[in-house]
């Protein structure tokens, strides 16, 4: 039998989750708001190609990803929707992304005059104005450097100005003061133009899920798509329910009763206080299962059991309440029974954001598309 991938772990994301995420956000936002699909990193982790392809389905305008490798990718693929590239891409290169029709993200003068001078006559690059309101990363910082900006871009021929926006830097704390202030030069620089470009966003899934008056006429919808919350923080004030995309599993690959004081892995951190049932599963920090899970708790026949000893680059040890066969499956993400390990749970564990977690998830780690709880397609990185 041929199969698509031949180790006992993977990722599951489920599609119906991430259309409902973004057909809400559609029916959210006022129809004159274009709705932009945050694509990049691997569609967080979850597949960039099946998560393009179900958000532009849901209702998406538009795909976002962060270089423009990403965007070259998706019109590889054959998606012809409008993409725009958020970080920084060579002015060498500003041809390239003429070529493919891709939209880029500018923020200084210099790379202006110098992608003029790297692109053909003929050619058209579409380009977005960058505002650094207060994020501190990249954009243009005030009023007069945008105008110049617009300026350039007017008189190269070569240049079209399609786009204007900025990123908040604390729209998902529940302190709105740096937000507010953002917002306020954000207005300012784009007030500043002498002809509005056809895009005018700011919001992330943070503000625009928060604030209306982040939409202008565009949003860029990341985290949220995927089901996740953009923090701890604003959890409950989510104006309509989201659905987690994805989840992680694997089997038991061996099973074994340990002594008394024997111990588990690298280091020899664990000790058995009593005969013990010990499973392994093959999964570990080079999956992005990072050794700070050790103790995170893993769901078998719908009951939580702890990881003890360190976590391995491939594998880590699962102590089991009494027998299970090798061949049971193991959930680390998702849902048994009664049961929920939620990417939150383990962004808790490793004491950092949900973002991380799914986007650390290993390209070794197949994963198996699903659609009204079936099996659509799996995608394996490796073969
Ligand atoms: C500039 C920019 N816009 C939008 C997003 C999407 O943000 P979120 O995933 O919080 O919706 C990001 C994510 O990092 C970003 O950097």
């Amino acid at each position: 039998m041929i199969s698509a991938f031949y180790r006992d772990t993977w990722i599951e994301i489920n599609l119906d989750a991430i259309y409902d995420n973004v057909h809400s956000m559609r029916q959210y936002l006022r129809d004159d708001v274009k709705l932009g699909a945050v694509v990049k990193a691997n569609g967080y982790g979850h597949g960039v190609i099946e998560v393009a392809e179900t958000a532009l389905k849901a209702g998406a305008d538009f795909l976002v990803v962060a270089i423009l490798d990403e965007a070259i990718q998706l019109r590889q693929a054959g998606f012809q929707s409008p993409i725009l590239v958020l970080g920084v891409v060579r002015s060498s290169d500003a041809a390239v992304a003429a070529q493919h029709n891709i939209s880029v993200t500018v923020f200084q003068h210099e790379w202006l005059e110098s992608a003029i001078n790297h692109l053909p006559e003929g050619a058209k690059l579409s380009v977005h104005i960058k505002c650094d309101t207060g994020m501190g990363r990249l954009g243009f910082r005030n009023a007069e450097q945008v105008k110049k900006a617009e300026e350039i871009i007017k008189n190269s021929g070569v240049l079209s100005l399609t786009g204007i926006f900025t990123h908040f830097a604390t729209a998902d704390e529940l302190d709105n003061t740096l937000f507010q202030k953002q917002y306020a030069r954000f207005t300012e620089m784009v007030s500043a133009l002498s002809e509005r470009p056809s895009l005018v966003h700011s919001g992330n899934s943070a503000a625009s899920l928060r604030f209306e008056d982040t939409w202008f006429n565009a949003v860029r919808f990341g985290i949220s798509m995927y089901g996740l919350s953009p923090s701890m923080e604003i959890k409950e004030c989510l104006p309509f329910p989201l659905k987690e995309a994805l989840s992680l599993h694997t089997k038991i690959s061996h099973v074994k009763q340990i002594e008394k004081n024997e111990t588990v892995s690298y280091g020899a951190t664990y000790k058995a206080q009593e005969e013990e049932w010990i499973a392994t599963i093959p999964i570990g920090y080079a999956d992005g299962w990072l050794r700070k899970l050790q103790g995170q708790e893993v769901l078998i026949d719908g009951k939580r059991m702890p990881i003890v000893g360190r976590v391995c680059m491939d594998q880590c040890m699962v102590k089991l309440p009494s027998f299970y066969p090798v061949g049971t499956e193991v959930t680390l993400i998702g849902v048994d029974g009664t049961e929920l390990i939620s990417v939150d749970e383990i962004a808790a564990k490793l004491e950092t954001i949900n973002y991380e977690v799914i986007c650390i998830l290993g390209r070794r780690i197949p994963r198996k598309y699903m659609k009204a709880g079936q099996v659509c397609s799996v995608h394996n990185d490796l073969i």
